[in-house]
């Protein structure tokens, strides 16, 4: 039931539709609507031409109007569209009568899923928009966070968002930003890692690249949706000053910088309380601390009761359309029952609607109809394969066996369904990629779980290796047996495994090991040519307990529609591999805060609380497999005349960076601050990063500037961002643990707000 304090009427109260819609228009006429709303919520920094545009239209509109706005019909997978509707995930009708299109509402941050609505004869999926619904994947968020370059990601998501335009889509449930708090969970291929500078960075890119094409983005899943088990009850617990630090940062640094217009609450609880029923997080931080003027839209089935409005739920999303309006969803007919009867008061029914509208008018959605046309199919997988290029890790390269020698007579090909496709990532972010999946669904190799088919991207990297190396005989091997391979390797000058993890929404991984004998598949090929290269396409963090016995090691994440050829330049030496680790890998775990998922009703996330990922190594002082940042090329950068300066009230580094090899390459400069032992932090964490390609012995100066939040801890009990005087370390380098400069700079005590 609502809880909402019994408040003399307010002006708008007093228009309630109770009083009969004449002297509601006649109230509202009279009220001034926008300036009770700028009143009750002070205007946001940005507030805008739409926010002023939204409240006039507000005014204008009755409650079943108003009420058309807060609930959206999940319509995927619908064999049969209601006109107007192009069969996304989320629907609202349009309103004409106000210039209001409707809302399509689909996934998501990979590319546009289509949704299968059936299977041809082949066993295929056909996409709820039909041949037209396929669409280009992009390589996994997580990878493109490898790429540390936030231009990709606004490329990235300008061409999902210019695919989704064309198919009549206008909004993506992109910007997956939850941080990897827990390498085991299914979804952090969606996500952008374990730091909150570079996860807010790249989402907040990706979704101005997204609403660069007037797609509205969001960011999701607020908050704290850290693993999938349990994911609709589960209680995610930490504490504030953590939450504000970690999860939330990269939460507020995406908002910041990419303006979603929509914020999407998860499933779980935090603290005990649903994320769509926590006005803490939605009323406190979001909408008054960050001024956050868009709508909040509840995950598909979230919502917990019509009092989720009053705690900041703008929008219900995944109801069933046959229920129409009126439905007992919780903003059906009870909202509108809680209205009559002043539970809700009805100016908050109309922030609801001035909400979602402000965030379509900003995104052009009233001025810009969708322009349905064919898909340009090559271009948009050529960028997804510039993207692609820049996600690649090499994490090991003993005696240079990387890149491929031109000369190499003969390569065993072995595993991972090479000779046809890349893995992809399943649930909500499956793309069902132009050309068709690589492999049908009834392939012995691809098990039922979450998610009805195991998608690989036909992109072969065997073909691309093959134009890449034409005077190299390239042999392929599934690797379903072992022994097979192994003699096929032995016979060759080198061997290249193919290893796959898929992960999927829905499900965690029940460990970090490679699935389904593929350790020994790798084990039996090292074993038979020294010469062994292994290529992961994982969703993640994985062990490698044959590392010590192969050559080289390259990390692929889900590559995406020209994965193939991404790889294969990066194997023939066509491309440096550019990628930098978004998340640590551990050696087991047993290096994790928990030692396995939480199945219960709780997780205590204060064992580690701000410390996540190499935050967590730091303050434990261990050693992972590999650290965050960290990743090879085949050249070799230095670093020189690293100096702190302030300027405009930021510290910025400046520093120069050289290319002191003989191959041009890509390199990733990354800054930590030192924070002081007594402030209670984890020993370092990201300030700043760089992308930079040079050539030959070229040497260039980067200027960095540091958001003064690096340098503060967040007091909860004053609700603000506090320095302490001082003397702070930078750091600079290649990785979070190969640290080769410092400078360090005097700070006086500040206070920022939140
Ligand atoms: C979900 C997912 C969310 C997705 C939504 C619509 O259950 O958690 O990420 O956008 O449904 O498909």
């Amino acid at each position: 039931m609502l809880s909402a304090r019994r408040t003399s009427s307010s002006p708008a109260q007093a228009c309630a539709p109770a009083h009969g819609a004449r002297r509601l228009r006649r109230c509202l006429g009279g009220l001034g609507l926008l300036a009770w709303m700028l009143a009750a919520m002070p205007a946001p920094a940005w507030a805008s031409e739409a926010d002023v545009r939204a409240a006039q239209l507000v005014q204008r509109m009755p409650p079943e109007a108003l009420h058309q706005l807060v609930q959206s019909y999940a319509m995927m997978g619908l064999k049969r569209q209601p006109p107007g509707s192009v069969g996304a995930a989320g629907y609202v009708s349009a309103q004409p009568a106000y210039g209001i299109p409707a809302l399509q509402e689909n996934d998501a941050g990979v590319g546009v899923n289509n949704y299968p609505i059936d299977v041809d004869a082949r066993g295929w999926p056909i996409g709820v928009r039909g041949a037209a619904g396929a669409a280009t994947p992009l390589p996994s968020p997580l990878g493109m966070a490898a790429s540390w370059n936030p231009r990709l990601a606004y490329a990235g998501g300008a061409m999902i968002a210019g695919e989704a335009r064309a198919q009549g889509i206008n909004l993506l449930l992109a910007g997956g930003v939850n941080l990897a708090r827990e390498p085991r969970n299914g979804r952090n291929f969606e996500y952008f890692g374990e730091d909150p500078l570079l996860a807010g960075s790249m989402a907040g890119a990706e979704v101005r690249g997204i609403q660069s094409q007037h797609v509205i983005s969001t960011v999701k899943h607020f908050l704290l949706n850290a693993q999938e088990t349990d994911r609709l009850a589960l209680s995610a617990d930490l504490g504030e000053r953590a939450m504000r630090e970690s999860d939330l940062f990269a939460f507020e640094l995406a908002i910041e910088q990419g303006h979603p217009g929509a914020v999407m609450c998860g499933y779980n609880k935090v603290n005990g309380i649903y994320d769509c029923s926590n006005a803490h997080l939605l009323n406190d931080v979001l909408k008054r601390d960050w001024k956050y003027p868009g709508w909040v839209m509840t995950d598909w089935g979230a919502d917990h009761g019509v009092s989720d409005a009053l705690a900041g739920v703008d929008q219900v999303s995944g109801e069933d359309y046959a229920d129409g309006a009126q439905g007992d969803g919780s903003f059906g007919a009870p909202l509108m029952r809680a209205i009559a009867s002043h539970a809700l008061p009805y100016a908050r029914l109309q922030d609801m609607a001035q909400r979602v509208l402000r965030s379509m008018i900003a995104n052009g959605l009233l001025d810009a109809a969708p322009a349905p046309k064919p898909l340009d199919a090559l271009a948009d997988a050529q960028v997804a394969q510039n993207v692609a290029a820049q996600t690649l890790v090499l994490l090991k390269n003993a005696s240079g066996q990387l890149p491929l020698e031109a000369g190499v007579r003969h390569i065993a090909l072995i595993g991972g369904h090479a000779d046809v496709g890349v893995l992809s990532g399943g649930g909500s972010a499956q793309v069902w990629p132009i050309g068709g999946a690589a492999i049908k669904p009834e392939h012995p190799d691809l098990h039922d779980s979450a998610s009805p088919w195991v998608v690989y991207d036909p992109s072969s990297p065997l073909q691309a290796l093959r134009q890449r190396l034409p005077q190299t005989r390239i042999d392929y091997d599934d690797g379903r047996r072992p022994a097979r391979a192994a003699a096929l390797a032995k016979s060759a000058d080198v061997a290249i495994v193919f290893a796959t993890q898929w992960a999927a929404e829905g499900i965690d991984l029940p460990d970090l090991g490679l699935p389904e004998h593929q350790d020994a598949l790798i084990e039996a090929v090292a074993a038979a040519n020294p010469h062994t290269v292994v290529v992961l396409e994982t969703g993640g963090a994985v062990r490698m307990p044959w590392l010590g016995k192969v050559a080289a090691v390259l990390e692929a994440w889900y590559p995406g529609a020209r994965g193939g050829e991404a790889i294969a330049d990066a194997l023939s030496g066509a491309a440096d591999p550019a990628g930098r680790l978004p998340t640590s890998f551990p050696q087991d775990e047993s290096q994790l805060p928990r030692p396995r998922i939480g199945a219960d009703d709780a997780v205590d996330y204060d064992i580690e609380g701000v410390a996540v990922g190499y935050k967590w190594f730091d303050r434990q002082r261990s050693t992972p497999l590999f650290a965050f940042g960290y990743g090879l090329s085949y050249t070799h950068f230095g670093y020189a005349h690293l100096q702190l300066a302030k300027q405009d009230g930021r510290v910025t580094a400046r520093f120069e960076v050289s290319n002191d090899g003989d191959r041009a390459g890509v390199d990733t400069p990354q800054l930590y601050v030192d924070m002081p032992p007594e402030s209670g932090e984890a020993p370092r964490r990201l300030a700043g990063f760089g992308k930079i390609a040079l050539r030959p012995g070229e040497r260039r100066t980067l200027s960095l500037s540091i958001d003064p939040r690096l340098f503060a801890v967040f007091d909860a009990a004053t609700d603000r961002w506090r320095i302490g005087a001082g003397r702070y370390t930078v750091e600079l380098g290649h990785s979070s643990r190969e640290l080769v400069l410092h400078d360090d700079i005097a700070l006086s005590a500040a206070s920022l707000a939140p």
